[in-house]
C-alpha cells in the first residue's frame, strides 16, 4: 500500500499545490509541486492583506492542482487523498483550500485529510534527500512561530519553548521595514547584511541566559528602530545594521537550538520554516552542529518557506501512521488559531 495526497495550502499569502507518495517502505517521494507567491499583490501595501490574499487563492488553487496533476502524468482518479491546511493563519484564505479540497475530495468519492500548518513544516525535512531520523530536536522558525521541539515519531510533539511576542521570522521583517526594504522583509534584509559589519551595532539578544529555551524579539525591534534613527543615510551604515540585526537573531536561535540539544541529549536537530532559508543561520548551525558531532537537517530551500508538498506530506505521514481521520466529509472547519498541542 502507498499513499498518493494532493495537498493545497492556502494559508497566508502563497497557494502550493503538491503532489507527494509515501510507500510503504522508503522515503516519501514529491512527484510533483506549483507555487504562487503573492508577494507583487501585497507588496504596495508592505504587508499582507487578507481579503486580496483569499480572492487570489480562489483564483490560483485550481490552475495549479491541473499543473501539478500534469506534471506527474497522473490523472485525478490516481490520488488516494486530498489534504489541505485547516490552519493557524488567515481565516479567509484557510477556507478557500479548505473549500477547494473538501469539495475536489468530495466529487470524486476519495478522503479529504485536515493539516496542521506547522507539522506540514516540522516534517517537510522528510522530503530533502538527507532525510532524518527520529527523535530529534526541531527548531521551526516562520513568519508565525519560534520554537523548539522534541519530536519522537509522528504527532509525538513536545513543546521545549517558544517565542513570548514576535516571532523571529516577524522579527527580520519589521526591523527590514524600518530599514526602508521592501516586504516580505527576511531575505531583503538577508541580503543587505551581506556587505556590513555584524558588529558594528550593540543590539540586545533578549532572553539570551534565561536558563530555558523560551524566545523574545520585541525588544530587539525597539532597538533597531532607536539605531535606525540614528543612521545616516548611507546604504553602508545600512547594511551595517542589516548585518548587526540578522546576528543578533541568529546568536539567540543557535545559542537556544544548542541548549535544547544539551537538555533533550539527542544528537539530532531539524530546522524547518521560512527563517530556515537564512544562508547566515544555517551556516553557523552546521559549524555549531559539526563541532558537537551533531546531525542537522534542512529541507531544501524551496521547501523552507511555505509550500503544497509539506501539507501533502504532512496528510500522507498521518494517514500511514494511521493518526490522521481520512474521512470522506462534505463539511469543513477552518482553525486561524490552532496551537499545535492541540493536535
Ligand atoms: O514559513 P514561512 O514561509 O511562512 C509562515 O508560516 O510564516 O515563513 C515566512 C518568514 C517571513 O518572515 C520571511 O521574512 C522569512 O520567513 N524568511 C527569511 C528568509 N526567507 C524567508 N528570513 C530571513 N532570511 C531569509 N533568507
Ligand atoms: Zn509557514
Amino acid at each position: 500500500m502507498s499513499w498518493r495526497v494532493l495537498g493545497f495550502e492556502s494559508s497566508c499569502d502563497e497557494t502550493g499545490v503538491a503532489l507527494v507518495e509515501v510507500p510503504a517502505a522508503g522515503p516519501p517521494r514529491l512527484l510533483a509541486q506549483a507555487l504562487h507567491s503573492q508577494i507583487e499583490l501585497h507588496q504596495d501595501y508592505g504587508g499582507v492583506v487578507p481579503e486580496l490574499a483569499s480572492r487570489d487563492h480562489i483564483r490560483r488553487a485550481l490552475p495549479l492542482a491541473r499543473s501539478v496533476l500534469q506534471e506527474a502524468a497522473l490523472a485525478l482518479r490516481d490520488l488516494d487523498a486530498i489534504a489541505y491546511t485547516q490552519g493557524p493563519g488567515l481565516a479567509g484564505a484557510l477556507l478557500v483550500g479548505a473549500g477547494v479540497a473538501v469539495t475536489l475530495a468530495a466529487a470524486l468519492d476519495k478522503p479529504s485529510i485536515a493539516v496542521h500548518h506547522l507539522e506540514g513544516h516540522l516534517l517537510s525535512p522528510f522530503l530533502s534527500s538527507d532525510p532524518p531520523d527520529f527523535p530529534f530536536v526541531c527548531l521551526l522558525v516562520s513568519g508565525g512561530h519560534t520554537q523548539l521541539m522534541r519530536v519522537d515519531g509522528v504527532g509525538r510533539y513536545e513543546l521545549l519553548g517558544e517565542t513570548i511576542d514576535d516571532a523571529a521570522g516577524e522579527a527580520f521583517d519589521k526591523s527590514a521595514k524600518l530599514l526602508g526594504l521592501p516586504y516580505p522583509g527576511g531575505p531583503h534584509l538577508a541580503k543587505l547584511a551581506e556587505k556590513g559589519r555584524k558588529d558594528a551595532f550593540p543590539l540586545p539578544r533578549p532572553l539570551l541566559h534565561s536558563g530555558n529555551l523560551d524566545f523574545s524579539f520585541a525588544g530587539l525591534k525597539t532597538a533597531v528602530l532607536t539605531q535606525s534613527r540614528k543612521l545616516e543615510a548611507s546604504e553602508g551604515s545600512r547594511a551595517d545594521l542589516a548585518a548587526s540585526t540578522q546576528a543578533a537573531i541568529v546568536e539567540v536561535l543557535l545559542k537556544k537550538s544548542m541548549a535544547a540539544l544539551k537538555m533533550t541529549g539527542l544528537q539530532r536537530l531539524v530546522v524547518a520554516g521560512g527563517v530556515g532559508a537564512n544562508r547566515s543561520l544555517r551556516e553557523q548551525l552546521q559549524r555549531a552542529c559539526d563541532r558537537r558531532g551533531v546531525r542537522l537537517h534542512f529541507p531544501e530551500l524551496a521547501l523552507c518557506t511555505d509550500n503544497g508538498a509539506m501539507i501533502a506530506l504532512a496528510a500522507a505521514m498521518r494517514w500511514q501512521a494511521g493518526l490522521a481521520c481520512a474521512s470522506k466529509a462534505t463539511s469543513f472547519e477552518v482553525r486561524p488559531r490552532w496551537p499545535l498541542g492541540e493536535i
